[in-house]
């Protein structure tokens, strides 16, 4: 495990979309483990920032996303991470939206059924993630594998903890709108990424990033230490 420190949010930040648009200059059909939350927002600002400054082709870049909401109401459509996927970083960016995965589409639970079932298999077909990128959550969960996950599970359809629905909260109009359940990459499918960049910041993360740089072994009650042992992780954070 590599740990980065940086005085602000944004120095992290333009760290992690270095690497990100290193690995794309590299490798023009790179594949990208996405997050989303409001810790990735200045990662994907910088990204579009650098992107337009060095003229990066992400023509034949793919990427799949960590999870989505299930049971989203047709007017909340702009909470959807597929909503907040376009609108903070592909729509600036000339990636093709037909690379561009979900877990599942939003308000199409037929079709959510078929396609999460087929998510592993899809990014073993596209050579795997080269990069994955990872928020944490308060109580430790990486994308939505809450506490008591499986170190084996793959993706699947997850059931919020009442921390979670709280901490999620502020994007909605009350606690009670906030979906019950998502669909989410499992922790294997976080593990096998080639990379991974975990970004934490602001004293609420501290604990759960405590409990990550302190494992030595997983610890179902703290989700993110499943990547304790991964080969390349990266960490960047402002907490000291
Ligand atoms: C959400 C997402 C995670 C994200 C985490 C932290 O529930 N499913 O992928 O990393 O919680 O969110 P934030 O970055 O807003 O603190």
């Amino acid at each position: 495990m590599k740990i980065i420190t940086s005085d602000s949010k944004l120095a992290c930040s333009a760290h992690a979309a270095d690497i990100i648009l290193n690995e794309i200059k590299r490798n023009k059909k790179a594949v990208l483990g996405l997050a989303t939350g409001s810790t990735v927002e200045d990662l994907y600002d910088c990204l579009i920032k650098k992107t337009k400054s060095d003229g990066v082709d992400w023509s034949g870049i793919r990427s799949f996303n960590l999870d989505e909401y299930v049971g989203l109401k047709e007017d909340e459509y702009n909470q959807s991470y597929r909503y907040f996927m376009d609108s903070k970083l592909f729509d600036h960016i000339n990636i093709n939206k037909a690379n561009t995965n979900f877990p599942i589409k939003v308000n199409d639970k037929a079709e959510a059924n078929q396609s999460f079932a087929n998510y592993d298999e899809a990014i073993k077909n596209a050579g795997g993630i080269d990069i994955q990128v990872l928020g944490i959550g308060n109580n430790g969960h990486i994308a939505f594998n809450e506490p008591g996950s499986s170190i084996d599970s793959l993706t699947r359809c997850v059931q919020l903890t009442p921390s979670t629905i709280k901490a999620n909260s502020r994007f909605f109009a009350s606690e009670d709108d906030v979906p019950k359940l998502a669909i989410s990459m499992g922790l294997r499918s976080i593990l096998n990424s080639k990379k991974i960049i975990l970004l934490a910041f602001g004293e609420n993360k501290r604990e759960a990033l405590n409990h990550l740089i302190n494992a030595k072994s997983f610890d179902p009650n703290w989700p993110c230490t499943c990547l304790h042992n991964h080969s390349d992780l990266i960490v960047i954070t402002d907490l000291k």
